[in-house]
């Protein structure tokens, strides 16, 4: 089968289509044959080295050549003791921690997988995965969002910002992104009231104030989101710069010793709101933003548009 492998860290450059065995699944395990495939932040993370990534896939070298969790396909064998899933089912899942998504076939447990909506395509269901539960766990379990509230989201026009801001209409809050100028367009597509392009307008010193911030990308100080913060108001961060992020998690408890505002971290769980998101494309209530999709031959492509951050939603590759 081909698949996308990298055996040293670098950029996209260091990836190339080879092609390799096929797997077989173990006995709690099942095959797919993957139809579609979108990249994550993560994915990046892996793909560059960096010092916690290299803690996850080896210090010298990575150990997984195959990078890839965000995965839609169908099911084409299943291991003995496996019960929820049969040959010929459409399914899609996060498989961050063993990821092997960038390639024709995968195995997978079924935890990580659950049966994707026949009226979802392959596309639609490969760019739900890791972005949409973020999406989720930020704004509800994290957030507690409820209607009539102001909202900002950090890094608006990704993957998670996509899916974000079509969650929090359906809690009947105002929205407001932050992003580069030339995702505004799309951001006011998908339900943005208000935009804000960072290159130009500093949202922390613009004199508005909001009681949620969802953040993608913790870029800023704590004591500049909690300038913007209303005096009850929670900042959810659920990424970005490490430092900023250790500052979040140094500071976040006492902040709320001494005031009303909450600062708050949200560790992913993969794969646990799936059905709910099922439910929602079934109702026309969400609607996943692409970004291609790119064909695996143009798969370096699709990374260096993702690198570089000029991606709108979700960069979705077919295999
Ligand atoms: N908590 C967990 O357990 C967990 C697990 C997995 C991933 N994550 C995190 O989840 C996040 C993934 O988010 P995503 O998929 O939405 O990423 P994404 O698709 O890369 O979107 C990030 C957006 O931020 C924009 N941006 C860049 N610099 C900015 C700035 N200074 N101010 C405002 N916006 C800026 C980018 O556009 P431009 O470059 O054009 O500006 C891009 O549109 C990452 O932070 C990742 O680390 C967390």
């Amino acid at each position: 089968m081909k698949a996308i492998v990298y055996s040293k860290y670098g950029g996209p450059e260091v990836l190339q289509i080879n092609e390799i065995e096929k797997p077989s699944p173990k006995d709690d395990e099942v095959l797919i044959k993957i139809h579609a495939v979108s990249i994550n932040d993560w994915d990046f993370g892996l793909l560059e080295g960096d010092f916690i990534n290299r803690m996850l896939n080896g210090f010298l070298k990575p150990n997984r050549k195959i990078l890839g969790s965000d995965i839609a396909g169908r099911i084409e064998a299943v291991g003995k003791n496996v019960t929820l899933f049969k040959p010929g089912d459409e399914v899609y899942g996060d498989l961050s921690g063993r990821w092997g998504g960038f390639a024709e076939y995968t195995c997978a447990t079924e935890k990580s997988l659950a049966l994707k909506p026949a009226s979802m395509s392959f596309i639609e269901a490969a760019a739900i995965p890791q972005a949409a539960m973020l999406a989720v766990q930020g704004l509800i379990d994290t957030g507690k969002i409820h209607p009539g509230i102001k909202l900002l989201i950090n890094g608006a026009g990704g993957g998670v910002g996509t899916f974000a801001v079509q969650i929090a209409k359906l809690f009947g809050v105002e929205t407001t992104g932050v992003d580069s100028e030339n995702k505004l367009d799309m951001m006011r597509s998908i339900g943005f009231e208000n935009v804000i392009d960072y290159t130009e307008v500093d949202f922390t010193r613009n004199g508005l104030s909001y009681d949620l911030i969802l953040d993608v990308k913790t870029n800023r100080s704590i004591f500049e989101y909690l300038r913007v913060l209303r005096p009850t108001g929670v900042y959810v961060t659920v990424g970005g710069s490490m430092t900023r992020l250790f500052q979040a998690l140094i500071l976040g408890r006492l902040i709320s010793l001494i005031s009303k505002k909450h600062i708050r971290i949200v560790a992913l769980k993969p794969n646990k709101d799936l059905i709910y998101m099922n439910d929602l494309f079934e109702t026309g209530k969400i609607k996943p933003v692409i970004d291609g999709p790119y064909k695996l031959s143009d798969f370096a492509k699709a990374f260096r548009i993702f690198g570089k951050g000029e991606h709108k939603g979700k960069v979705v590759i077919t295999m």
